[in-house]
């Protein structure tokens, strides 16, 4: 079971294997911006992985197109609501701004 570990905060939650890091934000009861309620199309889950990327699934095409239109992505950039847990744990950084809106 990886745990997720949410930065600034520092606050750190067991998550399941399969699950998107936006599922495993809001199920632990912490808040994410997700407009599009996780179609990828609103960029505002927009977030650095900072470590444990080994293990989340492959940016697919349609995250790959709404990153090309976020300013600010980088090599760490994923939407949350697309990549998907692995057994590896993750830090994450929210960036605290809609980045993608
Ligand atoms: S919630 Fe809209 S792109 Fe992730």
């Amino acid at each position: 079971m990886p745990t997720v570990t949410i930065q600034p905060s520092g606050k750190t939650y067991d998550a399941a294997v399969g699950s998107t890091i936006l599922a495993a934000i809001l199920a632990a009861g912490d808040s994410i911006t997700h407009k599009c309620d996780g179609k990828a199309e609103c960029g505002s889950c927009h977030l650095f992985v900072q470590e444990g990327r080994k293990t989340i699934s492959k940016i697919q095409r349609l995250e790959n197109e709404k990153l090309d239109t976020i300013p600010g992505v980088g090599s760490k950039s994923r939407l949350a609501c697309q990549a998907i847990l692995g057994e590896e744990n993750v830090t994450v950084e929210l960036l605290g701004f809609g980045s993608g809106m």
